[in-house]
């Protein structure tokens, strides 16, 4: 069950766990005074024998408070308030969620005003945001140990409280979109094939996205024998899924989202080591993120028309896979030598990237994909690769990115990359030399953009495998949801 979040006005509870937000200095606010007085000075002088001084996150319990029906006070710091950027105050959330997230029953944090960086209903709702993205859990497959109990309520009590279940209601659209992608990311590919994702896509009509789902007959019929290629070992049919979210006037171009869906890389016959080729489990990462923005946007009905393409595929060794050396004819009609069926992604992309820009006459094309190892390499965990043809697309993907904590770096493309996937035998070849490798990728998909303004995010290190933050527990990310129900936001609607 997620946490059920709320804003309540400014006043002290009298029973569960109360946290109470400290800022630089360590002084208490009002209300939190009028608390210490009630135990006799007993939070005061907690903050005294600890030396706490407010700093972020730092933060300390007092169990069954004197005088008081709570069973615990939490203090904890908020750092500079006036230096909060909203970043700052969803890892603040997390770390709040953390604190009593094994209590039982309901807590309250007390927001008092602080003077922030950001508006006290802003602060709230961010706070609110924080907590939500840090409660997600992967658990839904344990059957023994599983912890029970726990948090059920967690109340926000701020002057601004109805101001903030304003802000709120548009900020959970969007963790409950990365939650989708979350949960798509982690789930094994026993369960999570192309027609279970599929599937999974279609429950977003209920938000009313349009949702269509063509499978192996319509695209043969297409002539996308690149996608195809790769799901040729799989006993599980490719899919292609197109979601449409029309909030705006039907004049208005679609903005596309393009996912990789590869819902497990086993390399193919060009197969890779097996140590570590569980996390190919996560190889739809982007068309996780893409599913998780159609739900985000037609959740807090975004005024902006989007189409989100899925390439469904799973690529496995077999008598039927297809074999490095063959030669695929794309849709577009380019060939393709295939000679590592392991750099899958790119060939899945070629088909659905064309598809799309053939189909919808987008304002631009955004593909996300785990596309390469290389990503990694030259980028580790926090930076998504940004490839594009649009200087303004990059500049308004780095502005986001840095302002929501998604970031990304720009990548280069060129003629030199371009020329590395040549062959004599075709009209490119999969894979570059080996140098440069996420660029040699991404070079390859642009020749299936048509020109179209372009963006393509490798997300190999920041989809999965995450580092555990603040606000991100689990192997998923979710990464990409909020960067571009953001961008759309900020300059599409
Ligand atoms: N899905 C992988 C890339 C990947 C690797 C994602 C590690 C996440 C973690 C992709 O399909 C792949 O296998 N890429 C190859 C390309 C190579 C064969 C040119 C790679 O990166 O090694
Ligand atoms: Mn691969
Ligand atoms: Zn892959």
């Amino acid at each position: 069950m997620p946490l059920s979040i709320s804003f309540a006005a400014e006043k002290l509870p009298s029973k569960g766990s109360l946290i109470i937000a400290v800022p630089d200095g360590g002084k208490l606010a009002p209300l939190a005074k009028q608390l210490d007085k009630t135990t006799g000075g007993a939070i005061s002088r907690a903050i005294q024998i600890k030396k706490f001084k407010g700093k972020a996150g730092a933060n300390f319990s007092l169990l069954a408070p004197a005088k008081t029906t709570l069973d615990r006070i939490v203090v904890i710091g908020v750092g500079d308030p006036k230096k909060l950027t909203a970043v700052d105050a969803e890892k603040f959330g997390g770390t709040v969620l953390s604190t009593v997230e094994k209590t039982d029953g309901a807590a309250t944090l007390l927001l008092e005003p602080m003077k922030a960086a950001l508006s006290d209903a802003d602060l709230a709702a961010r706070v609110a945001t924080g907590a939500y993205l840090r409660d997600y859990k992967f658990d839904a497959y344990k059957t023994v140990n599983k912890p029970k109990g726990g948090l059920s309520r967690l109340s926000i009590a701020s002057k601004a409280a109805a101001g903030a279940r304003k802000v709120f209601a548009e900020y959970k659209a969007i963790a409950s979109g990365t939650i989708v992608a979350r949960d798509l990311v982690n789930e094994p590919s026993n369960i999570l094939t192309p027609p279970e994702f599929a599937k999974r896509a279609r429950a977003l009509s209920k938000l009313g996205v349009k949702v269509e789902v063509l499978g192996e007959a319509q695209m043969k019929k297409l002539g996308m024998g690149s996608l195809l290629g790769v799901g040729l070992g799989s006993q599980h049919p490719s899919q292609l899924v197109v979601m449409q979210w029309n909030g705006a006037a039907k004049s208005k171009k679609p903005l596309a989202f393009v996912g990789k869906g590869v819902c497990f890389d086993t390399g193919g016959i060009s197969i890779k080591p097996s140590a570590g080729m569980e996390d190919m489990k996560g190889d739809m990462g982007g068309a996780a993120a893409v599913t998780g923005l159609m739900h985000t946007l037609a959740s807090r009905k975004a005024k902006v028309n989007v189409v989100g393409i899925l390439g469904l595929v799973e690529n496995m060794p077999d008598g039927k896979a297809q074999r490095p050396g063959d030669i695929v004819t794309s849709m577009s009609g380019q060939t393709i030598e295939v000679l590592n069926t392991d750099a899958e992604g790119r060939l899945v992309l070629a088909d659905a990237l064309w598809y799309t820009q053939k189909r919808f006459k987008p304002e631009f094309m955004i593909d996300l994909a785990t596309l390469t190892g290389a990503i990694m390499v030259a980028l580790g965990q926090e930076f998504a690769g940004m490839f594009t043809n649009s200087d303004e697309l990059a500049a308004r993907l780095t502005q986001v990115g840095n302002d929501e904590g998604e970031k990304v770096w720009r990548m280069p493309l060129s003629d030199t990359f371009d020329k590395m996937i040549n062959t004599p035998n075709a009209d490119m070849k999969n894979i570059g030399g080996r140098y440069g490798g996420s660029s040699t990728a991404a070079q390859f998909l642009q020749r299936f953009t048509n020109d179209v303004p372009w963006v393509h995010l490798d997300i190999a290190g920041t989809a999965m495998g995450s580092p555990k933050n603040a606000i991100s527990r689990t192997w998923a990310s979710g990464y990409g949801v909020r960067l571009l129900d953001r961008l759309v936001k900020a300059y599409y609607e």
